[in-house]
């Protein structure tokens, strides 16, 4: 059975004087069994996240991670830097495609340095509005998944528990989402590409695939009635404990459903 997970991207918001309580508050209020908590702050605040979220069960992950292990890159962050700060890293958000040029064979590098570092890597794909509006959605995103993921060791990205986003860029901090009928369509295309075009076979099966895109505490229910969405990559509302803990809790709903249904304790 695949997690559920719901991942705060904090983006470029939050100081290291303020994210620690923030971080504190949405783990005192997110307690639910069955839900995988995940909180992604700017690389400045990683260690007073880190402090404050000590044995409390939420993890904490980068927003993104330099491919080289060390040298003269100005302004970059390495794997190796974040040992200890961080356990889960976000690859390739389309924030960075569109502003740092990031290119799929880059991030697949990326990729593969978070894996070889011990980092559970989260690959964010995604298309534009015209690219959807064009018919080329399913098209793009299996592309993106290609130029990342071909050649790399199947093996050691699901033992690094590889997770992948599906996050629409137009639905991105715009209040509008894709239909959960279309995001379980992306999430059953993206496992289908996994499988078919990049040999993965059933493990595709095993990676979980979630859903970014104004998600809210009042939209999230949808997306997890889909049985190929298991949880959210949450930007704006993360940053509201309120809303953080409608979406946990209505996800440790789901977790339960699930452990049910598939006549397991949770
Ligand atoms: P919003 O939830 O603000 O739309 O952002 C989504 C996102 O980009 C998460 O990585």
């Amino acid at each position: 059975m695949r997690p559920l997970i719901i991942a705060a991207n904090w983006k470029m918001n939050t100081t290291p004087a303020d994210a620690g309580e923030l971080a504190a508050t949405i783990a005192a209020r997110t307690e639910e069994p069955g839900v995988v908590r995940v909180i992604c702050p700017p690389f400045v605040c990683l260690a007073a996240v880190r402090d404050a979220l000590a044995g409390k069960n939420v993890a904490v992950g980068a927003q993104n991670v330099h491919h080289e292990l060390a040298g003269a890159y100005t302004g970059e962050i390495s794997a190796a830097m974040l040992n200890g700060l961080a356990t889960w890293v976000i690859v390739g958000h389309s924030e960075r495609r569109r502003d740092a040029h990031e290119s799929d064979e880059l991030i697949g590098k990326k990729l593969a340095r978070a894996v070889a570092s011990g980092l559970r890597p989260i690959l964010c794909v995604g298309e534009l509005l015209a690219e959807r509006e064009a018919g080329r959605a399913v098209e793009v995103v299996a592309a993106q998944l290609r130029g990342a993921l071909a050649g790399k060791d199947v093996d050691a990205l699901l033992s690094a528990g590889f997770v992948i986003a599906y996050e629409p860029v137009w639905a991105i901090g715009t209040g509008r989402t894709a239909t959960s009928a279309d995001a379980a369509a992306m999430a059953d295309a993206i496992r289908s590409t996994l499988s078919a075009d990049l040999g993965w076979g059933d493990a595709a099966e095993d990676v979980p695939v979630l859903y970014g895109g104004s998600v809210t505490s009042a939209n999230i229910g949808e997306f997890l009635a889909e049985r190929s969405i298991d949880g959210g990559l949450v930007g704006g509302a993360s940053l509201k404990p309120d809303e953080m803990a409608g979406m946990v809790a209505r996800a440790a709903v789901t977790a339960k459903a699930r452990a049910a249904a598939a006549g397991k304790p949770e």
